[in-house]
Order: structure tokens, then sequence, then C-alpha cells
């Protein structure tokens, strides 16, 4: 796993050089286009647009189409998006071989993207569910989780994202060791310093990601669950020795997930930073509104239960307060609008 000798936590600032990036290392109480992530799956059928039935307004896209529902979006000041593949027809295995070969339509959006949206910060989630037959996020040895083997392949497809032109990678698989897998695997093919390292790392078992596992066709073969590798609910504890091991493995943000029923932790997160290397060190803190508080929000508006504008921007408003500096939300495109509006309180 040992790739050079250089530590994986001195690329700092080289790794925020995207002005978007250095934007998410600033303190923000402000709701701001920067520190908002539009997440999108891809699939690999390329002129496809899907609906997905339990997220409502979210989309399945071929490459085909990303230019066409982008610009629109860039236009009102998109700045970041996070690409999740959904290969349909490549061969899935125990090994998830085909999210580093041209059958991960992955591959070819970040080179579109790149191409025709200059300005825009391209993140990936970096993950092997959608690619193993068995929808696991690691690698399997007579039905247990292969540590190594899954942490040496989920640097590889890191890689191989970083390669292709993402700004950001993403593991959101919840294997031991992989930030400082991922982070060594960069460096040894030159992107230590190009590619940074967002680390998913209080990432917990939850009941609210089922939308999701719809839409990216990732839940576990015969109705298994993760709990042997997300964090378990209630474990404050936990995912704050998280959070520090992927700080120490070097991690240059990390993330917490889901959102709205773990404040805590998002405040831990930004204290963890603080604590870990003394004196007002800054990580990022992102957090994922996942797809189950998206769906919520979305019923709840429809039902009349509140007006989904002040709805949505009081659960952002409410992670701004926990320490927040980033939003990963599928409501994103309306919260562009929401800005330009201005109709809501400038000072969160
Ligand atoms: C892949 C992954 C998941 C989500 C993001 N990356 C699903 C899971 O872990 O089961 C969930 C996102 C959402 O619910 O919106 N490992």
């Amino acid at each position: 796993m040992k790739t050079n000798s250089i530590p994986t936590t001195s690329y700092l600032h080289s790794s925020f050089g995207h002005p978007v990036l250095r934007s998410w290392s600033e303190l923000n109480t402000n709701l701001t286009k920067e520190s908002l992530i539009y997440p999108l799956f891809i699939t690999d059928d390329a002129n496809a647009v899907e609906e997905i039935k339990s997220l409502p307004d979210v989309y399945r896209y071929g490459v085909n189409k990303l230019e066409e529902v982008l610009t629109p979006l860039v236009r009102k000041g998109l700045k970041s998006v996070i690409l999740f593949g959904v290969p349909k027809t490549a061969k899935k295995d125990n090994f998830g071989t085909s999210a580093t070969s041209e059958a991960n339509p992955v591959l070819p959006a970040i080179r579109l993207l790149r191409k025709k949206f200059s300005e825009l910060l391209i993140c990936c989630d970096v993950c092997l569910c959608a690619y193993t037959d068995h929808g696991h996020c690691g690698i399997l040895k007579d039905g247990e989780l292969e540590n190594i083997a899954s942490i040496q392949r989920l640097a590889e497809v890191a890689g191989t994202y970083a390669l292709a032109g993402a700004h950001v990678v993403a593991p959101s698989d919840m294997m031991d060791g992989r930030i400082l897998a991922i982070k060594n695997e960069l460096i040894r093919i030159g992107k230590g310093s190009k590619t940074a390292l967002m680390s998913y790392s209080a990432k917990f078992a939850s009941s609210f990601y089922g939308p999701f596992r719809d839409a990216a066709e990732s839940g576990v073969k015969g109705g298994g669950d993760r709990k042997c590798y997300q964090l378990p609910v209630g474990s404050r504890g936990l995912a704050r020795r998280a959070l520090q091991r992927d700080m120490a493995e070097g991690a240059d943000m990390v993330m917490v997930k889901p959102g709205g029923p773990y404040l805590d932790i998002i405040r831990d997160g930004k204290v963890t930073g603080k604590l870990t290397r003394e004196l007002c060190t800054n990580y990022p803190v992102a957090v994922y509104q996942v797809s189950g508080e998206y769906a919520m929000l979305w019923h709840g508006a429809k039902n009349g239960v509140f007006d989904l504008k002040v709805g949505v921007l009081e659960s952002l408003t409410s992670f701004y307060r926990a320490g927040a500096n980033v939003i990963i939300t599928y409501y994103t495109p309306k919260i562009l609008e929401w800005i330009d509006e201005r109709n809501y309180p400038s000072k969160l």
C-alpha cells in the first residue's frame, strides 16, 4: 500500500487549487451557490432520461443529455456536481471490474463536463456497490468482506476518476483504511496535488437511503444490509473516531451523511478538525441531505404540511448552524433560483 515516502497529509494547499474548493475552506454563514453540490445519476444508455419513482423530479441521465440539462443550471450559478454511475448493461462481478473500464458511464461524463463546463467543480462518488454483482461496497471472499483487496480496488477506481479529470473523489464505501489507500494512489499517479479527497467519514447505516438505491440500482442483492461497515445510528463516539481517523489518513474534507437527523455529528466534524490540529485548522465539512430526506420534504410539502421553499431553507439553515461548509442536495436547482429571488433571510 505504501507507495512513496511523502506523508499523505502534506498535500494541503495544493489540493485546494480550484476556486470553488477554496470557498469551501472559508467559514460560511450565508447560503451561497458555491456551497451547493448537485448529485447526478449517469446511466450507460447515452440518450436516456429516466424518471426515478421514489425521487420525484430527479432523473437518471445518459451522457448525451448532460450538456442540455446542465447548461441552464450552470447559467443560474451551479458550481459543483457529484456523479454516480448507474451501469445497466455492463457486466457486474465480485470486483466491480466495470468501474474502471470504459463501460463505466461516469468516465465519459467527467470528460464531457470538463470540456463543456470549464469552471464546474466535478466530484465523483467512489464506491463499488453499483458495479458488484452482490451489491456490497467492497469485495467478498467466502461471504465476508475482504478489507485489503477492497481498499486497493477502491483506490484504483478513485485513481481512474482522477485521471479522467475529476477534481474531487469522494469514497462512500466505508471500508477501513480506504482514505490512506486512495491518497497514496493519487500521489502515486501524480494526482496528489490535483485531486482533492472528500471522505464520507461519518456515514450511518440509515433508513433514509432507500430512494437512492432505487436510483442507482445499488441495493444489496438478496436483501442484506450494510450494517457491518456503515456506522450504527446511535454511535456519536464511533463517528468522531471515523472523522479523526480520516483526517489523519489524509482526507482533505469530511462528510456527514445523512444530514437532518445528524446535526450533532456535523458539529463534531467541525470541532474535530480544530482539535486534531490544534489552532483553527479548517477541514471543510460537507453534509449530504440524502434521498430519503429529499423525499420526506417533497411529500410533506406536497401534502400541505409546510411550504417547500420554507421547509427546505430551514433544513439548510440548520446545516449551516451546525457548522457545515458544503451541502449536497437534490434540491440544488430550486435553491439556485431561490437564492436569485433573494427572498430568504440572507444572514442565516
Ligand atoms: C453508495 C452511496 C449511497 C448513497 C451515496 N453513496 C447508498 C448507500 O450507501 O447505500 C446514499 C445517498 C442518498 O441516499 O441520497 N455507497
